[in-house]
């Protein structure tokens, strides 16, 4: 048992929907076996438990773990190309990289550095794009099994239109993934994921082995791309004869358990079957900016009910921290002028939290620190003499603090990390 006492700041109830950010200045978290049995105002819960052990945090502000929703682990070492737009980009940087992964001793190190700096970035749970080499998925889930953290992850396919090294066929796609799925569905914090590239680098046949391997693994997820440039979008009708979401709805893969990257230019049509279907979307806004791919329309998902939480999409996107993409979410909604949603430091936590964690479905376990929730939490405590913490200091009241981390705070700037009560960073 531990009792961990913090500033602590979440949002277990969406602020898109009436929400408030919930600030307790000095709360007690009572922890047992990772799982938060109480919280209340320090001094309470400490009367109730004066014998346990105190973790004191109150130098700074305590978050929950943050959850990407859409992040590319063969994409390491290829963040920061600039000036392209995806298909290029895709062509000259970051497939070429991909085939690298084809060599194991590659692949351990590129897993290594990314499961490394999801956890120095405060990342407790993500959804992962894998690699297309099932030996590079294995040193993945392995990887992060060690470091603890929460991954659902897949075998990427394609069977077209990438380089012939990247390409499968439908068969071989089904047989891997059933036998990743083996070693890694539901064990410990791992779960799979059926992740076709996007349906330009898909035959139908290959769908349909996605479609046929999603529903013969019972809880398990599907991410692909969609709607992100209009140049991949004109050609993905050009080959299906339909709109991208049709290209996978026609194959059942739109649903509760998927979850679409980018999504920048989406129709009415597809934004009613994405909330209808209760499928989520993954808002990657660093990389719609490197890639010049559009102004995400949050207000056209919001009114249509479609859930939004966020992704760095590491490597277009330009780096691991969820503060930087709330931070860059705000941006464009502002640079959207009136058609922009405007939103509060809660509204970014919200995204970079407890979207996520329901876009996953995991919203019943992590994305707030709720009582009866595990203890996913990041610390936040700049170092003295910083602007954050300068800043942190100064700050009007918690929802001006809380704009102030996500303007400032940097991996830098966590000193704690936590899964299941597991201190995995600090
Ligand atoms: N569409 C297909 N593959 C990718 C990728 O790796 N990154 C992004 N941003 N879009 C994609
Ligand atoms: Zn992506």
């Amino acid at each position: 048992m531990t009792l961990y006492r913090a500033q602590v700041m979440d949002t277990p109830d969406d602020p898109f929907r009436g929400g408030a950010l919930r600030a307790d200045a000095d709360a007690g978290l009572l922890v047992v076996d990772g799982m938060i049995v109480e919280r209340g105002p320090y001094a309470d819960v400490r009367r109730e438990h004066p014998g346990e052990t105190v973790v004191d945090l109150t130098s700074g502000l305590l978050l929950p773990g943050f959850v990407d929703t859409h992040v590319h682990y063969p994409q390491m070492r290829a963040i920061g190309a600039l000036g392209m737009p995806l298909l290029e980009w895709l062509d000259r940087c970051a497939l070429p990289e991909e085939a690298r992964l084809a060599d194991a001793g590659y692949a351990r190190e590129v897993a290594g550095e990314f499961v490394a700096s999801l956890v120095d970035s405060g990342t407790t749970t993500a959804l992962v794009f894998g690699s297309h080499f099932a030996p590079a998925v294995d040193l993945l889930f392995e990887r992060a099994t060690e470091r603890g953290l929460r991954i659902t992850s897949g075998l990427v396919v394609g069977d077209r239109m990438l380089r012939p090294e990247l390409h499968t066929t439908a068969q071989r796609a089904y047989d891997q993934a059933r036998e990743l799925a083996r070693r890694w569905h539901q064990q410990g914090r791992t779960r799979y994921a059926v992740t076709p590239r996007f349906s330009l680098s898909c035959t139908d046949e290959l769908l349909e082995s996605c479609s046929a391997m999603h529903a013969d693994t019972a809880g398990c997820w599907f991410t692909s791309h969609i709607n992100e440039n209009p140049a991949e979008i004109a050609k993905v009708r050009e080959l299906f004869g339909c709109g991208y979401l049709d290209s996978y709805d026609k194959h059942g893969l739109v649903g509760p358990h998927s979850v679409f990257a980018h999504n920048v230019h989406p129709t009415d049509t597809e934004l009613e079957l994405l909330a209808a279907s209760g499928a989520s979307v993954a808002h990657c806004p660093t990389s719609n900016a490197a890639l010049g791919s559009g102004l995400f329309p949050l207000d056209r998902h919001l009114s249509c009910g479609v859930r939004v939480a966020l992704g760095s999409d590491v490597g277009a996107g330009t780096g691991f921290s969820l503060f930087k993409e709330g931070l860059q979410a705000y941006f464009l909604q502002r640079l959207r002028g009136p058609e922009g949603v405007p939103m509060t430091s809660a509204h970014l936590l919200y995204l970079a939290t407890s979207a996520g964690a329901d876009a996953l479905g995991l919203g019943d376990q992590v994305g707030d620190l709720e009582v009866g929730k595990r203890f996913d939490a990041v610390w936040l405590d700049p170092p003295p003499g910083t602007p954050l913490a300068v800043g942190l200091r100064h700050a009007d009241g918690s929802s001006d603090a809380l704009a102030k981390a996500f303007a400032l705070a940097t991996p830098h700037d966590l000193r704690g990390v936590w899964v299941d009560g597991e201190r995995i960073k600090g």
